[in-house]
């Protein structure tokens, strides 16, 4: 693999002869509440995703219940409790612990400081409360939680919690925002305006600056944390945006959207000196359906050169969307697809990678 990748680095370099980091992809996976496990399934995850080679982990900041998708977790609050503002920083300590497991294992988190679908989805957070954003069961019939993407006052909460988060300090000082050892990148929301109405397309950009400002000169990537699909994920004017890093793509919707969407996808994010992570996808079902599934769409985002993340890895899989050692044919898929993501030609130049 370090020959492959060594001559990959030399060509690239010699054909670009300009930028000084060769064009490259990588995998990872997300694992939203990897946190709350209990420590020796954590470690086993992390275990495994470290020698599948898997070198990004994305987590949320939300509300995680007891004992949830048959793993054995603590239940842990918001950081913000009772209404926006009002602190606790219980799981930021928690992901603080699975920042000092994941770092001398080579995996880098991706933060999500907020999901989309705590806003009266399938949970309900404190600007639900504040903004009497009107809640909806989430399987049939997402909700209208426009308030929270134009309301000022939400809008200010909101870069509140952005600042909060990315002030706080890991266990030896470091503020999160310049902590590039252990974070990949921050998003800006899971899934923002996920199945609603895109009533502010310009509210990823603005919610850009708040990060970009904690980060300064950090090397940190801000990134937009995807759509509820490949239009929403595609939103122009993130294209157009200075403080949007990377694009993530968020799609369920197979091999044959992949192919569909990605080429303009790249055309653009080249045009306007974007990067394209495809954060989100997964398949469903047996063991032999998600090797088959998934190794269709590793080998569709490998050609294209765009790193991917799988949702989801954690212990123990399920025929849903969570994957893990046990089931071996899929295990095998993502294991021999980041070793080809590892070695393969990149569409873009990724840094501040483990
Ligand atoms: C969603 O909520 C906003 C503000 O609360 C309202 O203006 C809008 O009409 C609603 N949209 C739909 C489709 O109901």
């Amino acid at each position: 693999m370090v020959s492959l990748k060594l001559f990959g680095a030399l060509a690239s370099l010699l054909c670009s002869g300009l930028s000084l980091v060769a064009a490259n992809s990588f995998a990872g996976a997300s694992s939203y509440f990897l946190y709350t496990l209990q420590q020796s399934d954590r470690l086993a995850v992390l275990d495994a995703m470290q020698a599948a080679g898997l070198k990004t982990l994305r987590i949320f900041v939300t509300e995680v219940a007891e004992n949830i998708k048959g793993c054995t977790n603590s239940a842990v609050n918001d950081v913000e409790v009772g209404s926006p503002g009002q602190w606790d920083d219980t799981i930021l300590n928690m992901i603080n612990t699975l920042i000092s497991e994941a770092m001398p294992r080579g995996i880098k988190l991706i933060i999500a400081p907020h999901d989309r679908y705590a806003l009266g989805c399938w949970q309900s957070d404190v600007y639900v409360s504040k903004y009497k954003i009107p809640t909806s069961n989430c399987a049939t019939a997402p909700n209208n939680a426009s308030i929270f993407y134009l309301n000022s006052n939400a809008i200010a909460d909101y870069d509140k919690r952005l600042q909060h988060i990315l002030a706080f300090k890991y266990s030896d000082g470091t503020p999160w925002s310049q902590l590039s050892n252990g974070i990949f990148a921050f998003n800006i929301e899971n899934e923002a305006m996920g199945h609603m109405n895109m009533v502010d397309n310009q509210w990823w950009c603005h919610r850009s600056g708040t990060i970009r400002n904690a980060l300064g000169s950090s090397s940190i990537y801000v990134s937009t944390g995807g759509g509820a699909d490949w239009s929403d994920s595609l939103n122009y004017y993130n294209f157009y945006c200075t403080d949007i890093d990377i694009i993530d793509i968020h799609s369920y919707d197979g091999t044959s959207a992949i192919n569909s969407n990605m080429p303009g996808a790249i055309n653009t994010a080249k045009q306007q000196g974007k990067l394209l992570m495809m954060e989100e996808w997964g398949v469903t079902g047996s063991d032999s359906d998600k090797a088959s599934g998934m190794t269709s769409q590793i080998n569709a985002l490998n050609g294209y050169g765009i790193p991917w993340s799988l949702w989801e890895v954690v212990k123990p899989s399920s025929t849903d969307f969570e994957t893990f050692t046990d089931e071996t044919q899929a295990w095998a898929a993502i294991k021999t697809g980041a070793a080809k993501a590892d070695s393969a030609a990149g569409a873009f130049t990724f840094k501040n990678l483990p």
